[in-house]
């Protein structure tokens, strides 16, 4: 078998094992790189100043070696906080109203790639197999192969790709859909995406799809393919099971006094919908009188990204709204909303998913959502909870037992609310026996062998 070099600006580094909310890719990463272990490189989270950053710090962790670097501060502005978080992840998730486009910014990303690209080519040897991981590094491949690689790489977009109409709003799309043509295969979260990539193509005249899945663009072939990432199911479970017990969930149980519990876990992102939620959830409380003081809602919101002014803005007006709806629905003896900016580590999280009786994920767009997948995976098979679920997360697509809901429309969301919250047993337990199992049969294993073998046959 050879060997398995992934590439991601985010590297889920051994030392904070679980501790921090590193996100969907570091998590998945983590998963998938356990089993088969390889190397794993990437930027170490850390700023050098202005001086040039050290060689790669190389540790072993298992059937792991992490090579991590840090990048300089400008670097850090330009490229990660600038053109990564400033233009693609808006114009990725449909806002093209967020985006902040700015040349210098544009000129950081690419530096930054060929950086990587001249760090990480010591390390490859013939046979190695490269797989390059989400929006941060699109330009990799075309920087290897100028270098001379003849290896085969591969590419996994994270997030949701949009329609050729936003795309080519951005002033580089031209640059960004040459460095996706460059790798051997590119893989997307659904279908959707995939259809979208092809008729960026397209419209642009940049290439052709030869036969499904088979395109030529930008003077290179290459595969596309839609791989739904996956949580490892069977452990998550087994994990909440356990987690049920732990001190931290018990005095969360005992805290809700025999309520009910509403949860929702997000990076505090405006990808997450997480205005909208509150909106709903104020407007359920508000239609349902007889729910008053019977709910309690915990929304877990890990501050992310703050050095970005879009998220930084975000932080104040999100806890100004709990606070604001706390204030109009509660009362002396009951707080409606419990607002959390911490981090939680998995093993709790696993455990608050199964005390939940609602989890509510309604991001206005998300590439997969593997919160949505962990709380369906957490649950008691003898009294599951409810997904409540936004169509426009990639989860969407195949958790036919979820409520989906247009996290647009409050009044939707929160009838939605009304109906999980009184769903009966019996109808919980079929809707939650079809989801789990799928995410049993397609975990973070199937994705990562599906995609590799895609990657490695001709
Ligand atoms: N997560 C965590 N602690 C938290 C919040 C989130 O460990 O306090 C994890 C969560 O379990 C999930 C990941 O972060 O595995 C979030 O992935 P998701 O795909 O839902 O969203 P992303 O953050 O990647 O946009
Ligand atoms: C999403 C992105 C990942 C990113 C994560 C956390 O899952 O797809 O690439 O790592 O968010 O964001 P951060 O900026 O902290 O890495």
């Amino acid at each position: 078998m050879s060997r398995l070099i992934i590439v991601s600006n985010r590297v889920s580094v051994p030392d904070h094992k679980g501790a921090a909310a590193a996100g969907g890719l570091a998590v998945a990463l983590q998963a998938a790189l356990a089993e088969r272990g390889g190397i794993w490189m990437g930027w170490s989270g850390k700023s050098s100043g202005e001086v040039e950053p050290e060689p790669l710090q190389m540790t072993q962790d298992g059937n792991i070696t992490y090579a991590l670097t840090d990048l300089t501060q400008t670097d850090v502005e330009e490229y990660y906080q600038g053109f990564a978080n400033r233009v693609l992840w808006p114009i990725c998730h449909y806002r093209l109203d967020l985006a902040e486009y700015a040349r210098k910014e544009m000129t950081g990303y690419f530096r930054v790639n060929r950086f990587f690209a001249h760090r990480l080519a010591p390390l490859i040897e013939p046979d190695d197999i490269i797989w390059v991981h989400d929006y941060h590094l699109i330009p990799l491949a075309a920087e290897l192969r100028q270098m001379g690689l003849k290896n085969r790489i591969g590419f996994f977009l994270h997030i949701p790709w949009p329609p050729a109409d936003v795309v080519l709003a951005m002033p580089v799309h031209e640059e960004i859909m040459r460095g996706l043509s460059s790798y051997d295969l590119l893989g997307f979260q659904t279908d959707h995406d995939l259809e979208n990539f092809a008729g960026c193509l397209k419209r642009e005249g940049m290439g052709i799809e030869k036969s499904p899945g088979h395109f030529s663009a930008h003077g290179h072939d290459f595969r596309g393919g839609a791989y739904s990432i996956g949580i490892e199911t069977a452990g998550f479970a087994a994990f909440a099971r356990k987690a049920a017990s732990h001190s931290m969930v018990q005095k969360v149980r005992q805290s809700i006094e025999g309520r009910d519990l509403i949860l929702g876990v997000d990076r505090l992102d405006y990808s997450k919908g997480i205005t909208q939620r509150i909106d709903a959830f104020e407007r359920f409380i508000t239609n349902n009188p007889a729910h008053q003081r019977s709910i309690t809602y915990l929304q877990i919101t890990p501050k992310s990204r703050s050095e970005v002014p879009e998220y930084e803005a975000m932080q104040n007006a999100v806890a100004e709204q709990a606070g604001r709806v706390n204030g109009a629905i509660g009362t002396v003896d009951w707080v409606p909303i419990r607002y959390i900016n911490r981090s939680i580590s998995r093993p709790i999280l696993a455990g608050l998913y199964r005390l939940a009786k609602v989890g509510l994920v309604t991001p206005l767009r998300d590439g997969m959502n593997l919160v949505a997948k962990e709380y369906v995976a957490a649950q008691d098979p003898d009294n599951p909870g409810v997904l409540v679920l936004s169509r426009f997360a990639g989860a969407a697509r195949k958790l036919k037992g979820a409520l989906l809901v247009n996290p647009y429309d409050v009044d939707g969301t929160a009838n939605a609310l009304a109906r999980a919250i009184n769903m009966p047993l019996q109808e919980r337990q079929e809707r939650w026996r079809g989801m789990m199992d799928y995410l049993l049969e397609n975990d973070v294993s199937h994705w990562c062998e599906t995609f590799l073998n895609d990657l490695t046959s001709e």
